[in-house]
């Protein structure tokens, strides 16, 4: 601190202490320090547009602690230093809400029926007819924090309360001045006097990669043994934890964000207060003075709009950097709204519109460990049904023995279940004070839980797999599945029920046995009609006539998916060279590496592949094969490209292509090993790094022209090796 202390004085009253008074200057510069402070906090925590860089900052902020300390009689609680938290309470101080926090209505229907009964229910109320013209509504998300009102007195943050019941909340503004995103001082713009007295009301919230991060850092506490730490549940959950924190030192190490969208107390307009004639107008004016409002907010026009804005939200909701539970609807003018009024503590002029939770609880009934096509072991908790994310869930994937083990999933555990989107859902986290009967540690199984062959972890490996290959039920019917798949050689029909059927019934061992078994084969089958047998065989008989890629793809050859197999076909034409290939050849081929090359010389050095292959094609199993396109001369082989920018003529695949096609690789990043870097219009940083790099770059005329002298001279070799 200051050398105030080294003398024992107490600060606070420097005059009488024969401290200099400051002078003038330094009065200033604090002044003006805070104000640059504010500024730059604006931009960096509300627009994420940062002027200067994080060391700057750091230096204007150490300045500003430095002169404050020196001169406490300058203390201000709005200065950008009062965000790192102030001293421990033993409880929150109660604050009655001059205007009271209502809550509002929600609808819980899918789809477009929740918007079309609040429009109805709007336009009743306001005695408007069919043929009215639509009422303009704003359409917010509905964010999934904790409830806050700000009071500005004069443009200086005053208070941070709870909601509380609505009527009397939590004083916890030593917490919400350690938020980033909140100002603590109003900017000042031009046509928006500050009001007097001002209450912003909006939501507290955690970004998920803010909570992932703070998870990570309290696991790491746990680790290293620190004594009541704990992770948290969700990112809801570590927001409103951290706003009720009692020390605000800790409440400042929690990321926060904040999201206005309301207002409470306010001086009339006959005293000088703001004049707004509708929400949106609202809004803006919180964002000019320094809130941050989001981007996604629109006005809208009648039932429709409101359906589009849910439908939109609805798919894009996972996009979003922040969880939310669903979206608000509000009658846009604010003279409708005063018309509209309320009943009971719920405003007739907004909605809160809900998606399905994303997350619930449920019970583990057992842990199982299912076996894919390449033999990976995956622990699946078997789950009491629950209804998540619009579909009803019965599994939820663990991923791998660590994963199990980090989240210490037990059978009879309450667990949280996630499914968004089209994810696969899976086990959050589990609730530990809710353990009842302890249950052992998961571990996983030394030996295939199908075939019972060993099941074993490569080192560096995250994976268990089954060694029994093709021996193991499970993978063979995995590979039958795969094989028959639109995407590979497709047979029709022949889905998961009926494998498991010819599988388990022992009349298909391998895969050529699916063409062997025949009208009577399948027929025999439990519950196969004759009809469907018939269809089978139809679709058995189609499938023979494919494709080389189609083909290759279908044996499942670990890491070869559907682009591989196409390369493969494309350099090789016919499958024997494929077969035949050796690493080096292989890894010829574009898009193939070491690690595949690799895998695809495992695969066909085992000679039971060697007869799948042999006895799928005395089974009539076919497709045209062509020449190798490999010996054809490839000029830029060896030389990688980075396409930035938009190029006047060709679009990126097609640029791709061409140089893909005289051998060059395409690339995503620029390092010192790139060969040249073709830039169009709006390239950015990759053109940036070439320059910085020294890499050759080249414009679209520029391209075309080494693309034609290579190409010409890559004719020459031919014609001369000829
Ligand atoms: S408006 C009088 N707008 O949802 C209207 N609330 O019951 C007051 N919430 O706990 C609320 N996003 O914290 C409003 N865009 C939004 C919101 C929102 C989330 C929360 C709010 C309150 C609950 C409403």
């Amino acid at each position: 601190m200051s050398t105030l202390d080294l003398f024992g004085e107490m600060p606070g009253h420097p005059e009488q202490q024969g401290t200099t008074p400051p002078v003038q200057s330094e009065r200033e510069q604090i002044e003006q320090l805070r104000a640059q402070l504010h500024h730059h906090a604006h931009l960096y925590y509300t627009l994420d547009a940062p002027e200067v860089p994080d060391a700057e900052y750091d230096r204007l902020f150490k300045r500003l602690q430095a002169l404050e300390a020196a001169h406490p009689e300058l203390a201000s609680t709005d200065s950008p230093t009062q965000r790192v938290g102030a001293a421990v309470m033993d409880a929150f101080a109660s604050v009655r809400h001059r205007v009271p926090m209502l809550s509002i209505r929600t609808e819980t229907d899918t789809e477009s029926s929740g918007a079309q009964a609040f429009d109805a229910r709007v336009r009743r109320e306001l005695g408007q007819d069919d043929t009215a013209p639509a009422i303009e509504y704003v359409a917010e998300l509905k964010f999934d924090g904790l409830a806050m009102s700000l009071r500005y007195e004069n443009g200086v943050l005053v208070q941070g309360a709870t909601r509380g019941d609505g009527e009397n909340g939590e004083d916890v503004t030593a917490n919400v001045r350690t938020i980033g995103q909140i100002p603590l001082r109003l900017q000042s713009v031009a046509h928006r006097p500050i009001p007097p007295v001002l209450e912003v009301r909006g939501e507290v919230y955690m970004r998920r990669d803010d909570f992932e991060t703070l998870n990570e850092r309290q696991r790491a506490k746990i680790a290293a043994g620190v004594k009541g730490e704990k992770t948290f549940v969700n990112p809801r959950n570590a927001a409103a934890g951290a706003v009720r924190q009692l020390d605000s030192g800790i409440a400042a190490e929690r990321p926060l964000s904040f999201f206005a969208y309301g207002l409470g107390d306010v001086t009339p307009v006959s005293e000088g207060g703001p004049q707004f004639k509708t929400h949106f107008e609202m809004l803006q004016a919180f964002k000019a003075w320094g809130f941050p409002v989001a981007d996604e907010i629109q006005s809208v026009q009648g039932a429709a709009g409101l359906v589009a804005f849910h439908q939109h939200i609805a798919q894009t909701r996972d996009r979003l950097p922040f969880d939310i539970d669903g979206v608000v609807y509000k009658v846009n003018d604010l003279a409708l709204q005063a018309q509209l009024g309320f009943v009971t503590r719920e405003p007739r002029w907004a909605v809160a519109h809900k998606f399905p939770a994303q997350e619930e609880l449920t019970t583990v009934v057992a842990i199982d460990v299912q076996v894919g096509r390449t033999g990976k072991l995956t622990p699946v908790a078997k789950l009491t049904p629950v209804f998540v994310g619009g579909v009803t869930v019965t599994n939820a994937t663990l991923h791998n023995e660590d994963e199990a083990r980090r989240k210490d999933v037990r059978v009879g555990d309450t667990v949280i279940v996630r499914r968004a989107g089209d994810v696969i859902p899976e086990v959050v986290s589990v609730l530990l004070d809710k353990r009842v009967d302890y249950a052992p540690v998961f571990t996983m199984p030394s030996h295939c839980p199908v075939c019972g062959s060993d099941a074993v972890r490569e080192e560096g490996e995250a994976d268990h797999r089954c060694s029994g290959g093709l021996f193991c039920s499970a993978q063979r019917k995995q590979a039958i599945l795969h094989f028959a798949q639109r995407r590979a050689v497709e047979v029709e029909g022949l889905g998961e029920k009926l494998v498991d059927q010819m599988v388990d019934s022992g009349v298909v061992k391998t895969l050529p046995d699916v063409y062997r078994l025949g009208f009577v084969g399948l027929a025999q089958l439990d519950r196969m009609a004759d009809k469907s047998a018939q269809n089978i065989v139809a679709a058995l008989e189609a499938s023979k006539s494919t494709t080389l890629p189609r083909f290759v793809f279908g044996l499942g050859i670990r890491h070869v998916g559907e682009a591989t197999a196409k390369e493969l076909a494309r350099h090789f034409g016919s499958l024997d060279r494929i077969m035949d290939a050796q690493e080096q050849d292989l890894l010829q081929v574009s898009d193939v590496g070491p690690v595949v090359a690799r895998s695809l010389r495992t695969f066909f050095d085992q000679p039971h592949n060697r007869e799948v292959v042999a006895q799928l094609r005395a089974c009539g199993v076919h497709w045209p094969e062509g020449e190798p396109a490999a010996q054809a001369v490839q000029p830029l082989a060896g030389q990688t490209f980075v396409l930035t920018g938009t190029l006047p003529t060709l679009s990126r695949d097609q640029a791709k292509a061409l140089l893909e096609a005289q051998g060059a690789k395409v690339a995503g990043s620029v390092s010192k090993k790139t060969s040249y870097v073709v830039a169009g219009a709006e390239a950015g940083s990759k053109l940036d790094k070439a320059l910085e790099l020294g890499v050759p770059v080249l414009d679209e005329d520029g391209l075309q022209q080494l693309l034609t002298t290579v190409s010409d001279s890559a004719q020459g070799d031919t014609e001369s090796s000829r």
